[in-house]
């Protein structure tokens, strides 16, 4: 059926001065197995990753996501990827793809337990049909993440900013919220604060002001995002990064969770309070979503 594309990278040191990175990199067979089952990111989650929308063969927004790469390895004690080297390769991989929507995924494991490098690889597939959600818009539920505000700062060693491979509670926490009857979850912190969903940024408006919880409390900063915020900021909208207490989920006009590949979601319910929404304002979000941008 559908196309996939798979290449493994010999992953370059950071003062390699190569400007073209083709020899290091491996086209495989996405439905052969390549990794060795010594792999700590399969047996231990130990690695980084990223997810790129890829639109008619576009890849969205490629620095912001090579540059928090880079600051997932520094929060894991990875070696500092090569940003030249990634960036060839999502180069390779945005080719492939066909017209239409894909995703492109970027990987750094620690690799083989003692081996000598980290194993690199990036993969391309056709994205799912997130029409649905991005007009008809999704339920959430609330549920607590079960740390503090002030965790990611006293215990950094959680790793809470950086796109680790460790997806597992976050899966978890789409299952609940489907058993809750929701189609997505938004975490807060065990202090009555708001973070981000399992797999996506949360922006809420207040009038014509739009806001988002501050990225230094142990979420991801979300490039889809930061780019819709310059989008808004353009069109003459106010935007802000703010700690967010829960109760401010009752009186925010409108919500979104915004992420790469399923892009802007309208929320239509928070726990038990519906939100009215904004279709014309969510279709134009989308619009530009859908428009490359670098
Ligand atoms: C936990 C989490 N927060 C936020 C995001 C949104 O990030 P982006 O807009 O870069 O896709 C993601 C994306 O997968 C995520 O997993």
């Amino acid at each position: 059926m559908a196309w996939h594309f798979a290449l493994m990278i010999d992953p370059a040191g950071s003062g390699d001065t190569r400007s073209d990175f083709a020899g290091t990199f491996t086209e495989v067979d996405p439905a052969a197995p390549a990794l060795t089952v010594g792999e700590l990111s399969t047996q231990r989650g130990d690695g980084i990753f990223e997810s790129i929308g890829v639109i008619d063969g576009h890849a969205q927004e490629v620095e912001a996501h090579l540059s928090r790469l880079g600051h997932s390895a520094r929060l894991c004690d990875l070696p500092h990827p090569h940003l030249e080297q990634w960036r060839q390769a999502v180069a390779l991989a945005a080719a492939a793809c066909g017209a239409g929507e894909a995703v492109i995924k970027l990987i750094l494991s620690r690799g083989i337990e003692h081996g000598p490098t980290p194993t690199a690889w990036v993969t391309a597939a056709p994205a799912a049909d997130f029409s649905a959600a991005r007009t008809r818009g999704i339920r959430v539920v609330t549920l607590d993440r079960g740390y503090a505000l002030d965790t990611p700062a006293r215990a950094p060693w959680l790793l809470l900013g950086a796109k680790t491979l460790s997806y597992a509670v976050n899966m978890a926490t789409l299952r609940e919220a489907h058993r809750r009857g929701a189609d997505d979850a938004i975490f807060t912190t065990s202090d009555g604060y708001v973070l981000e969903a399992p797999t996506a940024s949360l922006i809420l408006r207040r009038g014509d002001v739009f806001v988002t919880p501050a990225p230094n409390a142990g979420i991801l900063h979300g490039t889809t995002q930061l780019s819709l915020f310059e989008h808004l900021e353009a069109r003459g909208f106010e935007t802000g990064y703010e700690t967010i207490p829960v109760s401010e989920l009752q009186t925010a006009d409108a919500a979104w969770l915004v992420s790469s590949v399923r892009l802007a979601a309208p929320v239509t319910a928070i726990d038990e309070r519906e939100l009215a929404g904004d279709a014309a304002l969510t279709a134009s979000m989308n619009a530009y979503l859908l428009s490359p941008r670098d």
